[in-house]
């Protein structure tokens, strides 16, 4: 059923109209729904843009980063304000990888291109067009990915009564997971492995795990990274002579033999300096004998 309009009601939509007259500057800012999906390296276009497509040409028209904390430093990514571009305040990671297409602005097309993306745009940005009676913004999602490395792995050596294995993967984005597995796929990693993030951004991970023999003395370093749906698996055999027993006892001879032979030597000369003393004592007495018998013989 249809409504039929009151007197105020009218009122109110003939000020509404009136209002819009007045306000026929507003626009709406407009951002793609979806998030802007690139491998660290690409050169990329932020899309944003007016609606209706007025021109933009002497408005405000600031990029900036949507802040992740308070403590976040500055985080203004591109500004074109009185005409032209004005990036004193820009974050320095983006220096000179920005532009806006300045034929576009006046169709309303206040896109950003971001040259040679880095893991560290990967987030939200903000695009904020305002002109002197109105401002609008959207908000932008990019996500950053980089494929690294295939896992490198390497023995270690013996630590904690086992054999000590290393496992490492360089260049991603986002960050990987790293596990270590036994041959039948049970994990035998004891902790989190060590990330560091280099000046891209990217992701170096490593992890270290003390191992038992086992029948097989094989592992498998396991790297998984979902949102790349990457899996990547690298396999170790540690050689059996390296899991020989002998090796303590090698290690033990090494420091008793030394022992013994100082203690042989201190025992050899123990009994000669006593057997030369006692020498000399029956040289003593049976000089003494002699003495006596020969003093009876007289
Ligand atoms: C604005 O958009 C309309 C159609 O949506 C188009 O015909 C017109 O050329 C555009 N104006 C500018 C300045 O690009
Ligand atoms: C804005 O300009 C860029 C670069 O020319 C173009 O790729 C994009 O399609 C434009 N967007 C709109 C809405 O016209």
């Amino acid at each position: 059923m249809r409504k039929v309009l009151t007197q105020p009601d009218c009122v109110c939509v003939n000020l509404l109209l009136l209002l819009h007259t007045v306000n026929s500057v507003k626009f709406e800012v407009i951002g793609p729904s979806a998030p802007i999906v690139t491998d660290a390296g690409n050169d990329i276009i932020l899309p944003c843009y007016l609606k209706p497509n007025i021109s933009a040409e002497d408005m405000t028209v600031e990029w900036f980063r949507v802040r992740q904390s308070i403590s976040d430093p500055g985080t203004l990514v591109h500004l074109y304000q009185d005409g032209k571009d004005q990036n004193q305040e820009q974050i320095h990671s983006y220096k000179e990888r920005t532009s806006l297409f300045k034929d576009e602005l006046k169709k309303g097309n206040t896109s950003l291109k971001l040259y040679i993306v880095k893991a560290t745009d990967n987030g939200f940005y903000q695009c904020l067009v305002k002109s002197l009676s109105w401002y609008e913004e959207a908000r932008i999602e990019v996500q950053v990915k980089a494929v690294g490395s295939q896992p490198v792995v390497s023995i270690e050596g013996h630590r904690d009564g086992g054999m000590g294995l290393v496992c490492t993967s360089k260049g991603w984005f986002p960050e990987p997971q790293l596990e270590w597995l036994d041959s039948k796929g049970v994990s035998v990693s004891t902790g989190p492995p060590e990330t560091h993030r280099d000046s891209q951004g990217l992701y170096t991970v490593k992890l270290d795990v003390v191992v038992k023999e086992t029948d097989t003395n094989s592992f498998i370093c396991r790297l998984i990274q979902d949102h790349l749906n990457v899996q990547m698996n690298t396999q170790l055999h540690i050689p059996d002579e390296l899991f020989d027993h002998t090796i303590p006892l090698k290690v033990s001879l090494g420091v008793i033999v030394p022992v013994l032979v100082i203690v042989l030597v201190v025992v050899i000369i123990y009994f000669r300096v006593t057997l030369k003393m006692k020498g000399q004592k029956n040289k003593e007495a049976l000089q003494e004998m002699n003495r006596v018998i020969h003093e009876k013989g007289k």
